[in-house]
């Protein structure tokens, strides 16, 4: 492989500006100094910036706090796509949202440049819940817990049982569902006669939004929060 696209892959950061930093003189291949981007490079090698190792790291798992008034798509005609918000140092990467979110809704939003990860996250026979929290125009009645729990009847389908939980002020609730079906939460929530006022994607399986996480801001996933993606 070559040197500029194996730093690239490392730093997260583009082809040429791995050649810039290259220039610097920086990055060393097995002790000596070496600022050619074209440099072939084998997996023994070792490969230094600034004395410190590089690791090899081929996908890119990032946490966005939705801001509402953005869509969940790479580009888009008239609103502006969540790629937006990817910060400078992971612009390279050809990450995307694995999943969606509706341009109002604000949350926890994945992206990744992994196809089999975004593929395992929205597949609805994978079971992986994801909870929302909704502010409702009228009280959830606790017979509605058992109608979720059911599945219900929409126009284009069943859903699956979904968790409703509501909270000490009845109309602010939980729900949790495994499928991501067009407007599905408040397609729901109008089936039982609450209108959604606003909405909020809280957590992927095991996986919490970072109640640290400004809305609009975005950041890598650790290790320990990756593996929690798939835990319900
Ligand atoms: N359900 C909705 O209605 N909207 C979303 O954005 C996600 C789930």
């Amino acid at each position: 492989m070559r040197l500029d696209k194996y730093i690239a892959a490392c730093r997260a950061c583009t082809r040429r500006e791995a050649r810039e930093l290259l220039k610097t003189g920086v990055v060393t291949v097995n002790g000596t100094v070496c600022p050619y981007g074209n440099e072939k490079i084998s997996e023994t090698d070792d490969i230094r910036l600034s004395g410190v190792p590089l690791i090899y790291r081929v996908h890119l798992y990032l946490m966005l706090n939705k801001p509402a008034g953005y869509v969940s798509a790479v580009r888009d005609r008239r609103y502006p796509p969540v790629t937006d918000l990817i910060p400078p140092e992971f612009a390279g990467m050809k990450a995307y949202p694995a999943g969606r979110l509706d341009r109002n809704t604000e949350g926890l939003l994945l992206l990744t440049n992994d196809g089999d990860f975004a593929h395992r996250l929205t597949s609805p026979n994978k079971n992986v819940y994801k909870r929302y929290f909704a502010r409702l125009d009228a009280p959830m009645q606790e017979e509605d817990i058992a109608t979720f729990a059911e599945g219900m009847e929409l126009k284009d389908f069943r859903t699956k049982p979904a968790r409703l939980e509501i909270t000490d002020d009845p109309c602010e609730v939980y729900v949790e569902i495994t499928e991501g079906k067009y407007h599905q939460v408040r397609r729901m929530c109008a089936k039982v006669g609450k209108n959604v006022l606003y909405l909020r994607r809280v957590a992927i399986g095991g996986l919490k939004l970072d109640e640290n996480l400004a809305v609009g801001d975005m950041r890598e996933l650790t290790d320990e929060e990756l593996k929690k993606v798939f835990s319900n």
